[in-house]
Formats: structure tokens, C-alpha cells, sequence
């Protein structure tokens, strides 16, 4: 079996649904729950045996030594972060606690583990590390994509936690023999987004009639990835990935900001015509603080080694997103009225821990 960590979350939930599309080896899913983590994600594998939730924090060493001793996975997919650029310029303590924080804890919990396997089961462990391009900062226009070679430049407290995360991963390897795989990613979208992110948040306020805040000139640009695409290229990288190695993965889809919430609007408008076009809702709005420019990811170390290749294009995946959300207007309605926390609090907020 496999440990997840953070699989309520948009990209954690996509990637176990698919995993066990895919395969029948369970999967152990631990989720703090915080605002971005939904366990409706998963709903549809209520009463599969394959799946057992945990709620808890990656920080919290003794439940973690208790997961792994309890069921020894073969691997851990370590998902679990704060994953909002905006929210870390507000508040950027919880991204370091979760980010470096919970990365450490698990890291250091991981070889303990690793320390009390069998040869062949210490040979088979891998710790994936989920990543991000945000860790090489900003590119002008014609600067060539980051490769795994890029230097790491973060520009933001998010980027940075990720940053620091990466390195404690890295280090792990280099020191203490930890079987780690490394994956920076660009920009997903796609089913179970949390409708504060770019994306979803223009298809829900396009359909409310709401504006549509694009930031500073809505130039900056970055590499979209359907997030199918990125939980097929975890796969690979989990099962042929070199240990010790970074893999960048990106859809080389480079488009501005404005160019994705037109064709959002587009796409739409034929969908669900409306009297005036949603392009007409679009608002200027203030720039985030050290907003990067540009993003684009080289994706040909994983391409070449591992023979992944994104199987969606920018034009049909958000074709395919819109009719997502259209079809599951009550998953976005159910974040935006808080309903889906007060089950969670419900459920599981006087159970305690496994
Ligand atoms: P998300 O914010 O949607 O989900 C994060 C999940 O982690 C949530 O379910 C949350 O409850 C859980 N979590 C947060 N803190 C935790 C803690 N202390 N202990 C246990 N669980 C905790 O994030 P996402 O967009 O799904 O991103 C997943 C991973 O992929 C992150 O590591 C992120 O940095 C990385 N990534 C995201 C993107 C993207 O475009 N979304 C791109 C590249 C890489
Ligand atoms: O590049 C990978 C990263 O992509 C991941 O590591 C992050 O976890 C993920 O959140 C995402 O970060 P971004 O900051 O690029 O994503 P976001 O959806 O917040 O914003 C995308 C772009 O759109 C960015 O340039 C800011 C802009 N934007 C965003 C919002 C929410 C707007 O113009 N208006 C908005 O309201």
C-alpha cells in the first residue's frame, strides 16, 4: 500500500481517485482537513476498503510513526502543503509550519521507518516529494523554461516554504541514503480545484454574474497542466524514477492570465449563452505583491527517461474543466456557504485521533 499525505486536497484527491481507477493496491490518505482539504473529493469512495482516511497533520511525528508501523507502505506521496500564493503574503506562518515544518517531520519519521525494513522492502521504499516551479522564481520572455538545473530562486513566502521543502528533501538523500524522488510542476487545473485559484474562481464568478478580478495587466504567464496529466506523470515517476532526482513536469502551455479567463469566458458563453458576453465582466484589479512574471517548465528529462506526456491540451482540458464545474455547480456552492467544513466538523471534530 501507499501513504498519502494532503489527498482531500484538489491535486491529492484527483491522484488517488485515479490510483485506484488504475490499481487495487489501498491507499492510506492523511488530511489535516484545513480550508482546502474536502473530503466530498472522495466521496465516491465511501465504503471502499481501498481507501482509509486519516485525519491528521503531517506534523504530528507519533500519529505518522503509528501510520507506518500500522501499515507499512511502500512508498510515500507526500501532497500535503498550503498551496495559496495569496494567502501566504496574508499569513505566511502556516506555510512555513506546513510546508517546512510537516515536511520534516516527515521526512525524519520516513527513515526512521526505512531504518527497520527488510533489505528488499528498504529497496523498494520511495518518499515523492510534490513540488512546484514556483521554486525557480520568474522568468522574462524569452528566457529559456526551467529545467531541473535551474537555480532555485523563490519569490514568494509560498515559493519559498516549497523551496526549503525541496531542500530538506535533497538533503535526505544526499545524507542519510532516503529513497526520495522530487516533482516540480507548473500551474493545474481541472476537477476539485478550490475555487480561490485562478480558474475556477473566474468559471463560479462568470456564472454569478460577478467580476472577474484578473491582477495588474493579466499578462504574467503560466504553463497550464491538466491535473490528470500531473497524477499520471506521479505515477511514472513513482514506479522508474531514479532516486534521488528532480523531474520537472509541465504541459508546455504558456498562456497570459488574460488569454485563460477569455477563453473561460469563451467557452461559456457557448455553453450556457448569457445576454452580454462574460468577457464584459473582467476587472483590473491591484497586482499581487512580487507577482512572477512568467512560469514554464522544460519537461524533457521526464519525457526522455520516463516516456510521460501530458495526454490533454490546454484547449480541450478547459473545455473539459468548464463542463466540470457546470455539472457540479453544488461542489462549488457547498465550499462557497461553508457547508462542506461544518460536516467535516460533524464528523470529525469530537473523534479525536486513529
Ligand atoms: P490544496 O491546497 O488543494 O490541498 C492541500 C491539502 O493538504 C488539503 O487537503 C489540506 O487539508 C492538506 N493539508 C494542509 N496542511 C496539512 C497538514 N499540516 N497536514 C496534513 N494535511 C495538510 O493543494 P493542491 O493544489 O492539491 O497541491 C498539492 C501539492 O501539489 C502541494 O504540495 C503543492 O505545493 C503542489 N503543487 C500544486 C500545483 C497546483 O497548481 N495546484 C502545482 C504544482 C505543485
Ligand atoms: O506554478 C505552480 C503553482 O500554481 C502551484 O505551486 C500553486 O500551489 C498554485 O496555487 C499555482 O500558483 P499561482 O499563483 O500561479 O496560481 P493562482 O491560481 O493563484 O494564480 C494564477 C495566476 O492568476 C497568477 O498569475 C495570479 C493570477 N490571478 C489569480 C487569482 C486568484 C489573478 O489574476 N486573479 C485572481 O483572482
Amino acid at each position: 500500500m501507499i501513504l498519502v499525505t494532503g489527498g482531500a486536497g484538489f491535486i491529492g484527491s484527483n491522484f488517488i481517485l485515479d490510483w485506484l481507477a488504475a490499481s487495487n493496491e489501498p491507499v492510506v490518505n492523511l488530511d489535516k482537513l484545513t480550508y482546502a482539504g474536502n473530503l466530498e473529493n472522495l466521496s465516491s469512495l465511501e465504503n471502499d476498503p481501498r481507501h482509509l482516511f486519516v485525519r491528521g497533520d503531517v506534523r504530528d511525528s507519533a500519529l505518522v510513526a503509528a501510520l507506518l508501523r500500522q501499515h507499512r507502505p511502500r512508498a510515500i506521496l507526500h501532497f500535503a502543503a498550503e498551496s495559496h500564493v495569496d494567502r501566504s503574503i496574508h499569513a505566511p506562518g502556516d506555510f512555513v509550519q506546513t510546508n517546512v515544518q510537516g515536511t520534516y517531520a516527515l521526512l525524519e519519521a520516513a527513515r526512521a521507518y526505512v531504518a527497520e525494513l527488510n533489505e528488499s522492502e528498504r529497496a523498494a521504499f520511495r518518499f515523492l516529494h510534490v513540488s512546484t516551479d514556483e521554486v525557480f522564481g520568474t522568468l522574462a520572455p524569452h528566457d529559456p523554461p526551467f529545467s531541473e538545473t535551474t537555480p532555485y530562486a523563490p519569490n514568494s513566502p509560498y515559493a519559498a516554504s516549497k523551496a526549503a521543502s525541496d531542500h530538506l528533501v535533497r538533503a535526505w538523500h544526499h545524507t542519510y541514503g532516503l529513497a526520495t524522488l522530487t516533482t516540480n510542476c507548473s500551474n493545474n487545473y481541472g476537477p476539485f480545484q478550490f475555487p480561490e485559484k485562478l480558474i475556477p474562481l473566474m468559471i463560479a464568478n462568470a456564472l454569478a454574474g460577478k467580476p472577474l478580478p484578473v491582477y495588474g495587466d493579466g499578462r504574467q504567464v503560466r504553463d497550464w497542466l491538466y491535473v490528470g496529466d500531473h497524477c499520471a506523470a506521479i505515477r511514472r515517476v513513482l514506479e522508474d524514477g531514479r532516486p534521488g532526482q528532480m523531474y520537472n513536469i509541465g504541459g508546455s502551455n504558456e498562456m497570459t492570465n488574460l488569454n485563460v479567463v477569455h477563453a473561460l469566458c469563451d467557452i461559456l458563453d457557448r455553453l450556457v449563452p448569457a445576454e452580454r458576453s462574460r468577457r464584459g465582466q473582467i476587472a483590473f484589479v491591484a497586482d499581487r505583491p512580487g507577482h512572477d512574471r512568467r512560469y514554464a517548465i522544460d519537461a524533457g528529462k521526464i519525457r526522455r527517461e520516463l516516456g510521460w506526456q501530458p495526454a490533454h491540451d490546454v484547449t480541450s482540458g478547459l473545455e473539459h474543466t468548464v463542463r466540470w464545474y457546470l455539472a457540479r455547480q453544488d461542489w462549488v456552492a457547498r465550499i462557497q456557504s461553508g457547508a462542506y467544513q461544518e460536516w467535516v466538523e460533524r464528523n470529525y471534530g469530537t473523534r479525536g485521533q486513529a
